[in-house]
């Protein structure tokens, strides 16, 4: 995998094996995307993305831009813009660490915008927040839930590394009031190559 662009105070924390708090504002350099600390001027890109019917069939909701604006003040889910080299924004990946120290764990999601889709961007972001999360953040264990019936996802998380758990049954609420199945999968950093 290809490693992140660190600042220095990550890198000796890395190799303390220390915590370090989240900075308010980053960037990491993957091969093909930089992941860039989400801001409100990232609004319009982002909800146009969003808006369409490719993520929104997986990334429901009803007011894009006021979840937007509430979003950027939640400071439990850490949100990066993903714009490509020629620092187009292509979509979004975030992540949330469940912070108790014996479940300890980091929680991802990805959307990409459909005109770029199949080009690699997802897998080169989720390389990138991958290392960040293992690297920096010190996790061990990483997670994704897509919809059982999301096969592009799985497909792509599994090219990751990220292996099925098991299906969650009833897990996500539908528009029409179903509750559709959902797909654990997990990472873990002694399960990558370099291990
Ligand atoms: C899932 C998603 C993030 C993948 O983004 P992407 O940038 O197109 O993915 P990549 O180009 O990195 O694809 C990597 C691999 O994933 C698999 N894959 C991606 N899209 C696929 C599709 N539509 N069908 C089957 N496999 C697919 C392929 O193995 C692909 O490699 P290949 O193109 O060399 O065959 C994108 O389809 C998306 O944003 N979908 C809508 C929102 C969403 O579902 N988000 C996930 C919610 S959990």
């Amino acid at each position: 995998m290809n490693e992140p662009h660190l600042r220095p105070e990550h890198n000796r924390a890395r190799r303390r094996g220390t915590i370090v708090g989240v900075d308010a504002s980053l960037e990491l350099h993957g091969r093909q995307v930089v992941l860039r600390t989400t801001r409100r001027d990232d609004r319009d890109a982002l909800v146009a993305i969003r808006s369409t019917d490719e993520v929104r069939r997986w990334w429901r909701g009803d007011d894009l831009a006021a979840e937007f604006d509430d979003d950027l003040g939640d400071e439990e889910v850490h949100r990066f813009t993903i714009l490509d080299l020629t620092h187009r924004t292509v979509g979004l990946v975030q992540y949330a660490e469940e912070v108790d120290s014996q479940y300890r764990h980091a929680s991802v999601d990805i959307y990409i915008d459909p005109h770029v889709h199949r080009q690699g961007h997802a897998t080169d972001a989720l390389r990138t927040i991958v290392e960040y999360l293992f690297d920096v953040r010190g996790h061990h264990r990483l997670t994704i839930d897509p919809a059982a019936d999301n096969e592009a996802a799985i497909a792509c998380y599994s090219r990751i590394g990220f292996e099925p758990v098991g299906v969650m049954r009833s897990y996500q609420l539908q528009d029409d009031g179903y509750w559709a199945d959902g797909l654990l999968m997990e990472l873990l950093e002694s399960d990558r190559p370099t291990h």
